[in-house]
């Protein structure tokens, strides 16, 4: 038995993050033999029968590192079952000039007026490069008369549905109403002929990941953040084996009605507290997007089935799973949408659509009304086309709820003192930010992807005098196989009587994989898992002790591959919550969109955002126009 020798892991206190540490980054490499078609049914038949489940289960245990690392391992640290900060981080006073500070209690109309004033009042844009429309200018049209939210809204139907008829179809939406849009549009289109706009975002279209409950619409997403999990699985090296990468082709046929059973188990009787706050701004909600349970992975394949196509190369995924948010934000159709992050579902297609993705803090945001896995690592996040954007967003979506089960008391949100980057006293602010980097992780990633994020740091290091640290962020490897484990549980105990009463015979072969590993788990692996979290939140406390943000590529390839490089870099905004951005930086030899991610410290969104803007600035005279672009403002 190879099984008894344990692994003995060193005291946190005693494993250092700095540039010389002992702790080794692990290269991973995935080795994905394809499973489709009957291999792949045999597999989920062998994995959900009893006897030969009985049989593999244990073995791929067995043979995996999870056993190894998590059952069998020795360590002192206890279990973090739920992201907690250091109070330190909450405290902002050292710190103060570059933020603005709103109480809890304002609402989000106010708040949104309150990040406004950060952002500089003439828009820098060059008539040479290409940029999106933002809020901003949606709100200007409307209230210089040029256009009215109707006609926009009106121009927004003809466009979606010109989006599904082109070859191949965009497929943007799962759901959308027609009347209920046109309702919100005529109320925003009276209150700005009575000039009493909401707030900026009043009359401006945004969509909404079927995900996120959100009248009058059923919501019943929950097979592709089912599907984003099983991605991850492909990233455990103990499926090394047993990776399993769906072909679409091969399963329309048999699972094709597979996302259709969540609403049966689970009535949408509100909005979602994040919607119920847009609505407070005056936004017109336009719809649920897609995140079809087989859609993704594989785009090019199967053009008559729901895809989220990637502007940028409607042949590419737009990646997972906030793609259809991610994808129709990029084509230009609308400045913004909101996503659920819960292994970067929304930095990720974020990154590879070419526009900017932000999850806040974990308890920053309130997770109700979004399903299913917002107890500990799920999060709402936002998709815009501009870092200024999702300035707005977050402004007007953030807060927690009294019943929100969070730990870590939020401190009142901030946001940057000033986005008007050529302001001296600004780029002042901007250069003293300390930026940490791991290279040894941060060039685990193709060629352009790495050249590209490099690039966007020198020209930060040029243009405002930035210090980059170099840094070790230990047991990488771990925190992905612990965030697996956690989120596979939370899942399946959340989700898990209803699949097995009414999900099992509807679902697609993804979640039915998805399920049958996630029952392997047990309690050890469970607590093993929450363990890690501890050292993991020790690791980036002490980075967070030297630098005020970690930078690596959002992705470590650009679209499509569907491979373990997608989920590489974006776990511990998840697992340990915080704050992170990611934004686009330059194109690969193809034209694809490269992505950068940027993590702040807990509550420091507002950091994350300064630098994230300033790196949106220095990287705008390249932005490319997506291949396939909207335009229902002008
Ligand atoms: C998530 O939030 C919803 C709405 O607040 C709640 O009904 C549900 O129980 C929560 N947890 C899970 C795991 O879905
Ligand atoms: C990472 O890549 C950059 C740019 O290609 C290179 O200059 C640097 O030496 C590499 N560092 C490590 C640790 O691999």
């Amino acid at each position: 038995m190879g099984g008894t020798s344990h692994f003995e892991y060193t005291p946190v206190e005693e494993v250092s993050t700095s540039e010389n540490s002992e702790a080794k980054y692990r290269y991973v490499i995935v080795k994905a033999p394809v499973l489709a078609g009957i291999p792949l049914r045999c597999f989920v038949w062998m994995l959900e029968n009893g006897i030969t489940s009985s049989f593999l289960k244990p073995r791929l245990l067995r043979d995996n590192l999870i056993t190894r690392f998590f059952s069998t391992a020795k360590y002192k640290e206890p279990p973090m079952y739920i992201a907690q900060y250091p109070e330190e981080f909450a405290k902002l006073d050292h710190v103060e000039s570059r933020f603005i500070q709103v109480p809890h209690s304002t609402p989000p109309a106010e708040r949104v007026k309150a990040a406004l004033t950060s952002l500089p009042s003439v828009k820098l844009h060059r008539q040479d490069s290409f940029r999106y429309w933002t809020i901003r200018d949606y709100a200007d049209a409307y209230r210089n008369g040029s256009v009215t939210p109707t006609k926009v809204a009106q121009r927004f139907l003809i466009a979606v549905k010109e989006s599904d008829e082109r070859n191949p179809s965009m497929n943007f939406f799962i759901n959308y109403d027609e009347k209920d849009i046109l309702r919100q549009a005529e109320e925003s289109t009276a209150r700005y002929q009575k000039g009493e706009p909401l707030s900026v975002l009043d009359g401006v279209p945004v969509a909404v990941k079927d995900e996120i409950d959100c009248l009058p619409y059923p919501t019943t997403g929950l097979n592709q953040s089912l599907f984003s999990m099983v991605r991850m699985l492909c990233s455990v090296p103990w499926c090394l084996t047993f990776v399993v990468i769906l072909s679409v082709s091969d399963f329309l046929g048999d699972f094709a009605g597979g996302s259709k059973w969540l609403h049966q188990v689970r009535k949408t009787k509100d909005d979602a507290a994040c919607i119920k706050r847009l609505r407070e701004c005056g936004a017109i909600l336009v719809g649920k997007t897609n995140m079809h349970e087989l859609g993704m992975g594989t785009t090019s394949i199967n053009p008559h089935y729901g895809a989220p196509r990637n502007p940028y190369g409607p042949d590419r995924m737009s990646g997972g799973s906030s793609g259809g948010s991610a994808a129709i934000v990029a084509s230009g159709l609308i400045p913004a949408a909101l996503g659920v992050d819960g292994g970067g579902s929304v930095r990720m297609p974020a990154g590879l659509c070419g526009i900017v993705g932000m999850k806040a803090t974990f308890g920053r945001t309130s997770n109700s009304g979004v399903i299913p896995l917002n107890w500990t690592i799920g999060m709402l996040g936002s998709l815009t086309a501009t870092v200024e954007d999702a300035l707005i967003m977050y402004a007007a979506v953030l807060g927690h709820l009294p019943g929100d089960r969070i730990v870590s008391i939020p401190p009142p949100p901030t946001f940057p003192v000033s986005l008007d980057l050529p302001k001296v006293e600004v780029s002042k602010l901007v250069g003293e930010l300390k930026i940490a980097r791991y290279s040894e992780w941060f060039n685990d990633s193709d060629e352009s992807v790495k050249d590209g994020c490099h690039r966007a740091l020198e020209l930060l290091e040029q243009a405002y005098g930035n210090k980059i640290i170099e840094v070790t962020v230990p047991e990488i490897e771990e925190m992905r196989l612990a965030h697996f484990i956690t989120m596979g549980s939370e899942c399946y105990a959340s989700m898990g009587a209803d699949y097995e009463n009414v999900g099992i015979g509807l679902a697609g072969a993804d979640v039915r994989v998805g399920f049958a590993i996630y029952k392997a788990f047990s309690n050890m692996d469970f607590v093993a898992a929450q363990r890690m979290r501890y050292r993991q939140m020790h690791f980036f406390m002490d980075i967070f002790r030297r630098a005020d943000v970690i930078v690596t590529p959002v992705t470590g390839c650009t679209a499509p591959p569907v491979t373990t490089k997608l989920m590489r870099f974006q776990i511990a905004g998840n697992f340990l919550g915080l704050p992170a951005i990611s934004l686009p930086v330059g194109y690969d030899q193809y034209g694809m969109p490269i992505g950068l991610q940027i993590m702040g410290p807990p509550w420091a969104e507002a950091t994350v955002l300064q630098l994230a803007a300033a790196v949106e600035g220095l990287c705008s005279p390249m932005k490319k126009r997506p291949e396939v672009l909207f335009d229902i403002l002008t």
